[in-house]
């Protein structure tokens, strides 16, 4: 370089050395084309179409969860939001911290192990919401845990597939300035939420979204654990032992050698204790004839499958004829499950 042009070259340089941090900085803006005002919350989408229909329009690249043995249905949504399933013990705990995750959102119903999870410095809040949608404070709650604690967020039901992904939408619309056409889309095409959930697809499409400033003036301390009595605290109990027998149950009531202290029986046993205490709740006189049927019939059948269970013939043939008995057994409790939630608990 001749030296007469060093010194233009010199002055020069901070101009560049800023022209080049400024396109860094507004480079790589997620969904820009909605997110213009930093902040703002997109409007609620017309009515007309369901919004699950919604959710199926714009086609998403096809992406696979990570699916281990202890945390299932894992989805990295962007830098700032991860969906998946329940940390099921320690070393769920301590991957969850390796994605780089700082905050835990639970939005299930079960109390969450906050200790476990401070050991790797990851800090826990619980939001539990139903499966009909998201209520105005729990979207003030869940919009305050993304906007002000920080992140990345893992963000997880029981099984997380259904209320998990929703509340990871809102973190996707608040933090990441996504459409909410694109959050719902990732709920139904990646994250495999279940049509029967229309509520929480409502919620994605339709609900107002706190503001910033809703967030802000909102006072609440986010709270780690939120412990449940009554019939929503049997049925966390019963959801779990009932993966247990649906897990056993496909691999045909064989013991399963990673899960060798799982007995069939033994599980059976607990779930009939408690649907015989569920169903002695005082809150249970106020519910209606057919809710009672089918708490009634959920004891009698959990009843049958433990009868059936603890009574494995030894002969070959005969042991096809209990498998198939024991299914059977299984399913009818299932069926049960399924009938009351479809008109108490998802609308
Ligand atoms: C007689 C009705 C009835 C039966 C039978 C029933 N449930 Fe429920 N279940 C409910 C209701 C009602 C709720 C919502 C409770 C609430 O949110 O207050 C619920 C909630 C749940 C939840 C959500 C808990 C949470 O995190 O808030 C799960 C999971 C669940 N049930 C699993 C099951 C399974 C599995 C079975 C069968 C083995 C079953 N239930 C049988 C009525 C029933």
């Amino acid at each position: 370089m001749p030296s007469t042009l060093r010194p233009l070259a010199l002055a020069l340089l901070p101009v560049l050395l800023l022209a080049v941090l400024l396109i860094g900085a507004c480079g790589g803006d997620e969904g820009g084309e909605t997110a213009t005002v930093p902040g703002a919350v997109p409007a609620p989408l017309p009515p007309g179409v369901t919004a699950y229909e919604i959710a199926g329009t714009t086609p998403l690249e096809k992406v696979a969860p990570d699916d281990s043995e202890d945390l299932h249905n894992v989805f990295r949504l962007s830098e700032n939001v991860v969906s998946g399933g329940e940390p099921h013990g320690e070393e769920a705990l301590k991957k969850i911290a390796d994605m780089g995750v700082k905050t835990i959102l639970s939005v299930d119903g079960k109390t969450p192990e906050e200790k476990t999870a401070a050991k790797y410095g990851l800090r826990y809040v619980h939001v539990p919401i139903h499966y009909s949608g998201i209520d105005v404070p729990e979207r003030l709650r869940i919009a305050k845990t993304f906007r002000e604690l920080e992140g990345p967020f893992y963000v997880h039901c029981f099984h997380g597939r259904h209320r998990g992904p929703a509340a990871a939408a809102i973190g996707r619309i608040v933090l990441d300035g996504v459409s909410r056409e694109r959050a719902a889309a990732e709920m139904r095409q990646w994250c495999g939420t279940s049509k029967k959930y229309a509520g929480l697809y409502e919620t994605i499409a339709r609900a107002p979204l706190p503001t910033p400033a809703d967030t802000q003036a909102y006072s609440w301390d986010f709270p780690s654990a939120h412990e449940f009595e009554g019939l929503r605290h049997a049925m966390i109990g019963i959801s779990r032992i009932h993966d247990h027998l649906q897990a056993l149950s496909r691999r045909s009531w064989a013991v399963d050698p990673n899960h060798p202290d799982l007995n069939a029986a033994n599980e059976t046993d607990q779930l009939v204790g408690i649907f015989k205490t569920a169903k002695a709740l005082s809150e249970m006189q106020r519910k209606p004839e057919d809710f009672q049927a089918w708490m009634r019939e959920s004891v009698e059948r959990s009843e049958a499958l433990l009868a059936t269970l603890r009574e494995p013939p030894t002969g070959t043939a005969e042991h096809e004829v209990w498998t198939q008995a024991a299914t059977e057994a299984c399913d009818a409790v299932s069926a049960r499950c399924t009938a009351c939630h479809e008109v108490y608990r998802n609308q």
